[in-house]
């Protein structure tokens, strides 16, 4: 191993880590709507599945493969003999790399909002769809708070795997799931509370349409950080002796656990104030603090500062993983000192985040940046759209291709073995072979080909079939 790469220290630290990495933006804002939408528990069904036949099976696969090469994607993939699959840790390490230099950018915004939550800027307003026009399109707001990120997130990983990101992932995992209960609870004590839950959770079977199922498979994958290249690296730093197949499925549960409460939390929210339920930015900037002004002045700040706190710290977590990628990357390319690499790798991603960064009203280019198909995107939208839709079924594609045709799944078991006591090897083994080999490539192949079909052609298979709507 070399020198600086250091391993996680115990399976908590591992699992805060990992569990950390999966837990971030897309479990708040995104999932609780998705449910409440397509069908609330039956959604939720659904996702189930699609974590048993496509995530679980890539998680596992990924931190296999990672631990097996015992470095990032770049060496791992440069270090196979078939010229072929050689391009694809470095593929990998761009997609970080561009995901991160947006993310990074809302994970500022979930900073400045608490500040300004804190400061009662934000509760005095009662246009709070103005309030976040005019903060994101602040330069220096964006500037600012997207630079406080990425110095925080590179003062954590500079310091290394065990001192580093498993020492804060400990800190800021328990702080998280403590403000995301604590949350809970006083969301059951609300008015209309009941309401809200109903709308979560008792199941609709007309709204479970193919668009539910193609949302659910697309959000499992997004959600459990794979196809990044980011299990791949942490699987590098875990201990031999460490089970893969627990620790997968202890990420897999505590990712679609939170995602699962925060549907919980966010419901009678939305609920006491009769709003509607909304996704993404306008969700959590604009429909969210309506809720907490209503709550009145003191509880109100201090209810909506613990919840960008609680997104700050969710997205902190993945972003650290992500920056850690990269990092690898420089190391294990250029042979550069660790902290080096951290600096290099962060001022990479805050450069590459300046159009996102403008993309809200700072510059009418990066505002305007495209009409396609009737649709308008800003840069920060078009890049955020392009990377879930395109380039993660692209990777998860490639890569469960990969592991069944090229590396085989029997060094995958091989790997597997070692560590996992008590290990039930003909099921699991059947079980992971047959999603690894059929389940992933048909299905992600599908959804690549329906998201490239409706994304660059403006073509809806679902409409097309709307028949099969049921
Ligand atoms: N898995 C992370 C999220 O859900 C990236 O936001």
């Amino acid at each position: 191993m070399a020198k600086w790469q250091n391993k996680f220290s115990s399976k908590i630290g591992f699992i805060a880590a990992a569990s950390g990495s999966a837990v971030g933006l897309g479990n708040i804002w995104k999932f609780p709507y998705e449910v409440g939408t397509y069908g609330g528990a039956g959604f939720l069904l659904l996702y189930i599945i699609c974590i048993v036949v496509l995530g679980y099976p890539l998680v596992v696969a990924e931190l296999a493969f990672g631990r097996k090469m015992q470095s990032g994607p770049y060496k791992a993939y440069m270090s196979l003999e078939s010229k072929r699959w050689k391009a694809l840790g470095s593929f990998v390490v761009l997609c970080s790399l561009v995901v991160m230099s947006f993310y990074n950018v809302v994970v500022g915004w979930t900073l400045g909002y608490f500040f300004e939550t804190i400061k009662g800027n934000l509760l005095n307003t009662s246009e709070f769809g103005d309030f976040f026009t005019q903060f994101t399109q602040s330069i220096a707001n964006n500037f600012i708070y997207t630079f406080l990120v990425a110095i925080s997130i590179a003062l954590i990983i500079k310091d290394g795997v065990s001192k580093g990101i498993e020492k804060w992932s400990k800190i800021l995992m328990p702080l998280f799931l403590i403000t995301l209960i604590g949350l809970t609870i006083y969301a059951f004590t609300l008015e209309n509370a009941l309401k809200g839950l109903e709308f979560y959770l008792v199941p609709r079977l007309s709204s479970i349409t193919m668009s539910a199922i193609y949302t659910a498979l697309g959000q499992s994958f997004l959600s459990l950080s794979v196809g990044l290249g980011i299990l791949i690296t942490y699987g590098s730093y875990m201990k031999k002796d460490t089970s893969i197949p627990n620790s997968a499925a202890i990420i897999t549960l505590s990712d679609t656990g939170v995602s699962f409460l925060a549907g919980l939390f966010l419901f009678p929210f939305i609920f006491y104030q009769n709003i509607e339920p909304s996704q993404g930015p306008s969700l959590a900037f604009i429909s969210l603090p309506s809720v907490f002004k209503a709550l009145g002045p003191t509880l109100g700040v201090m209810v909506g500062a613990a919840f960008f706190l609680l997104l700050a710290f969710a997205a902190i977590t993945s972003s650290i993983s992500i920056l850690e990628v990269v990092t690898t990357y420089m190391i294990e390319r250029y042979h550069t000192k660790r902290r080096k690499a951290v600096l290099l790798a962060s001022i990479s991603a805050f450069v590459l985040g300046i159009p996102s960064m403008l993309s809200m009203g700072g510059s009418t280019f990066f505002k305007n940046f495209l009409v396609h198909k009737g649709v308008k995107y800003d840069f920060l939208k078009f890049i955020s759209d392009v990377t879930t839709e395109i380039v993660l079924p692209l990777t998860n594609f490639l890569f469960s291709f990969f592991i069944a045709y090229q590396w085989k799944t029997k060094n995958l078991f091989i790997e597997i073995r070692k560590g996992s006591k008590n290990y039930r090897k003909t099921w699991f083994e059947k079980y992971i072979n047959f999603m690894i080999s059929y389940t992933c490539p048909i299905l992600l192949g599908v959804i690549l080909i329906l998201n490239i079909l409706q994304f660059v052609f403006g073509i809806r298979v679902v409409d097309i079939f709307s028949i099969v709507e049921f």
